[in-house]
């Protein structure tokens, strides 16, 4: 381990393989690149402190570099546990000069020091994803909040538990949800925890999935990608949900839609993606099929009852790194991948980085968004602005080569009067 008082992680003689990594990232990210050519001249963020709370992979390092060559002050720590990629955090800290603390495995206690750690900074910009960052400085590190400019959010749940705040009227400074702009959820919630989470579970498993029954709990974005994509492996696609509207798009959209209790029998993957604690409980454990593997792509480690898992087995096993297989009194076994945890972070590497462009791309002009403003906003959870989001998806288009038309005058015309009709 590599400690000091600017550092945490695993080992700096890991900073070779994390360039190279980095980099191989980078040429996957031009929006990023284009941003960071831009923003190096403006400098819009200098001596802008910003601390981060986000899955220490290679997409952030490339998140990191960006805010760090438009002038600001950055240090990282990681937002789940099991996500950190120890050359990363290695590169960072010897190779590109970026305090990062953060170490694959960590414990409870030490991720929240490195939190902490991370705090110490004063960061004036909080980087969120999952809110830990915002959550720990309203009950411990209150001092921070007069010198706050605001925050920005990067996931669903981080959202959830930040409008929660604001509506307790405990938000004490101003957030920008940047996961609900249309250029982040839409793309890296679908598209990119559909391919890497099918990553996690197959790296995880080796398991054929052509001919199996895998059902996806929850089809909100993350669950259409994850469904979409096992249903290209072949599977036979169960989805389970709450909401009546998205059960009926899951329908629509081909597959077999029932409860959970039902489903749970038939099942040789169960994947969840809600935000929502329980959604396997032990109602679910009990009539599970034997050999189920259990996976979760949700942001926390809650939405498997682990605990109730756990009091059920008669034994557990490790056959393989991300499997824990829990045999239980009558028998059956249960294969848990990655300790419940996001399993495309922890048993993969997260989001392809052509996705996570988009999502870092709002981060950086969000950050840039906040920080220029003359006056603070207001202490509440924010939208990303309109106009950026329409930047982000023309940057995104122009580094793919393809254009599109434009409205003619008439078009425009028409399109905004009521007069015309049959
Ligand atoms: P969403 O709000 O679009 O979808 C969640 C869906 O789960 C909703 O349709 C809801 O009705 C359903 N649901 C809730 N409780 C349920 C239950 N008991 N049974 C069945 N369905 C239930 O949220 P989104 O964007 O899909 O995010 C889901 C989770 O994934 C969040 O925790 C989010 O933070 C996380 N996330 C994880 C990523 C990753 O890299 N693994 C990337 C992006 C988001």
């Amino acid at each position: 381990m590599t400690q000091s008082l600017s550092c945490d992680i695993r080992d700096a003689g890991l900073a070779t393989q994390g360039v190279k990594r980095i980099e191989w990232a980078l040429r996957e990210m031009p929006v990023l690149r284009e941003l960071s050519a831009r923003f190096s001249e403006q400098q819009p963020l200098k001596g802008i402190r910003i601390s981060g709370c986000l899955h220490i992979t290679t997409e952030t390092a490339n998140l990191a570099c960006t805010l760090k060559a438009a002038g600001a002050d950055v240090v990282l720590c990681a937002s789940n546990p099991l996500s950190t990629q120890d050359d990363v955090a290695a590169a960072l800290v010897k190779h590109y000069g970026i305090p990062v603390f953060a170490i694959r495995g960590e414990s409870t206690e030490e991720y929240y020091q490195h939190i902490n750690a991370a705090l110490d900074h004063r960061p004036v910009l909080t980087m969120d994803d999952g809110a830990d960052l915002v959550s720990e400085i309203h009950k411990s590190r209150t001092e921070l909040i007069p010198g706050m400019l605001g925050g920005t959010e990067e996931t669903t749940t981080g959202v959830i538990r930040l409008r929660a705040m604001a509506a307790e009227g405990a938000l004490r400074f101003p957030i920008i949800a940047v996961n609900d702009a249309l250029t982040k959820h839409f793309f890296d919630n679908r598209y990119g925890t559909g391919q890497s989470t099918l990553d996690g579970v197959i790296r995880a498993t080796n398991i054929l999935l052509a001919g199996k029954t895998f059902t996806v709990v929850g089809y909100g974005w993350c669950g259409r990608g994850i469904a979409m994509r096992a249903k290209g492996h072949g599977a036979n696609v169960v989805v389970t949900e709450v909401d009546p509207l998205r059960a009926l798009e899951a329908a629509m959209d081909g597959y077999r839609v029932m409860p959970l209790a039902e489903a749970a029998g038939l099942s040789d993957f169960i994947v969840t993606a809600t935000g929502d604690k329980h959604v396997v409980d032990k109602v679910h454990l009990d009539v599970a099929k034997d050999g189920c593997v259990l996976a979760n792509s949700g942001h926390f480690n809650v939405e498997i009852n682990i605990p109730a898992l756990e009091a059920m087995a008669v034994s557990k096993h490790r056959p393989r790194a991300s499997v824990d297989v829990y045999t239980l009194g009558d028998g059956r076994r249960l294969c848990l991948l990655a300790e419940g945890r996001l399993v495309n972070l922890a048993a993969a590497e997260g989001h392809p980085s052509a996705v996570m462009d988009m999502s870092f791309a709002n981060q950086v002009l969000c950050a840039n968004y906040v920080a220029s403003r003359d006056t603070r906003l207001e202490n509440r959870v924010h939208n990303v602005p309109e106009d950026i989001d329409a930047e982000v998806a023309k940057l995104k288009l122009s580094s793919m080569g393809i254009q599109i038309d434009t409205l003619t005058e008439e078009q425009q015309q028409y399109l905004s009067s009521w007069q015309e009709g049959t």
